[in-house]
């Protein structure tokens, strides 16, 4: 991998996915954020993040939504064009939503197609393990990067009855190694307990990406609004808050209402002048 030394170890070039797997075999551990729009993936990006995740959490994050399942096809791909166009370094990954993938593998092909075709992202990620490993084979045998998604899987919320850690070992290292052997190039384990977690990082040979899965992980993913402090009441435990943009935010917007209503702004310096 060419890496710019004065970049942290990033690479002088855009990552790749075969450079993503590879960061695994060189210790190097990866960071994983999300991005719905061009301002936040500009940003994410000149940072140093590695990858950018589209994530169908934007049914949560951005639509308001108490879960991901009434996002569709077309809103992943309006929101992974903003973001693939902003981003110069990161590796660009985009979310196949609820039942966009479960029809068929003929379904995730050509959905999976539209969301590489349309939006200029790197690769897909698709919740799912040994009952999902045929659609992952077909689309990596069709050369479209497969990011698997397995513990705990937001998109079978009905069906598990809310979200809950997922704590059943053979399950869980059967589902990584099914999407590892289909052809997956990473798999995301969400809420998984952690001893669990390092076991299927030390089986697999492609990188393990948590989010409530412990430090044993090959990387970390966290959806960005949740670590900046723009989610109310949202508190899980395996989330570290690094900033309270919320209080920025309103300390910023009361001062805006103060100084228009008491007219200190604009003053001649925020002035155009004949
Ligand atoms: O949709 C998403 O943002 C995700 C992450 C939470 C991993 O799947």
């Amino acid at each position: 991998m060419t890496t710019d030394a004065d970049n942290g170890g990033q690479p002088a070039s855009p990552w790749t996915v075969p450079q993503f797997s590879a960061a695994k075999q060189q210790g190097r551990k990866l960071t994983v954020l999300t991005a719905y729009d061009f301002t936040w993936a500009q940003l994410l990006d000149e940072i140093g993040i590695d990858a950018i995740l589209v994530g169908d959490t934007l049914g949560m994050v951005v639509q308001g939504r108490n879960s991901t399942l009434r996002v569709t096809v077309d809103q992943m791909i309006y929101h992974a064009e903003m973001v693939v166009r902003a981003v110069k370094q990161a590796l660009v990954i985009v979310d196949m939503p609820f039942m966009s993938f479960h029809v068929s593998p003929e379904q995730a092909m050509e959905n999976a197609g539209r969301l590489i075709k349309e939006t200029g992202a790197a690769a897909v990620k698709l919740e799912g393990g040994v009952n999902q490993a045929g659609t992952i084979a077909k689309l990596t045998g069709a050369d479209v990067p497969v990011m698997a998604h397995v513990g705990l899987k937001p998109q079978s919320v009905l069906s598990i009855g809310g979200y809950k850690v997922q704590r059943a070992k053979q399950p869980l290292l059967d589902d990584a190694l099914a999407a590892q052997e289909a052809g997956a190039f990473a798999i995301v384990l969400e809420c998984v307990p952690r001893e669990i977690a390092a076991e299927i990082t030390a089986t697999l040979t492609i990188p393990t990406i948590g989010i409530g899965a412990g430090p044993d992980c090959d990387g970390q993913v966290l959806v960005t609004n949740d670590m900046l402090g723009l989610t109310p009441g949202f508190t899980p435990k395996f989330l570290k808050k690094y900033a309270d943009l919320r209080n920025t935010v309103e300390t910023s917007v009361r001062n805006y209402i103060q100084e228009t209503r008491d007219n200190s702004f604009p003053d001649d310096s925020h002035s155009f002048h004949e």
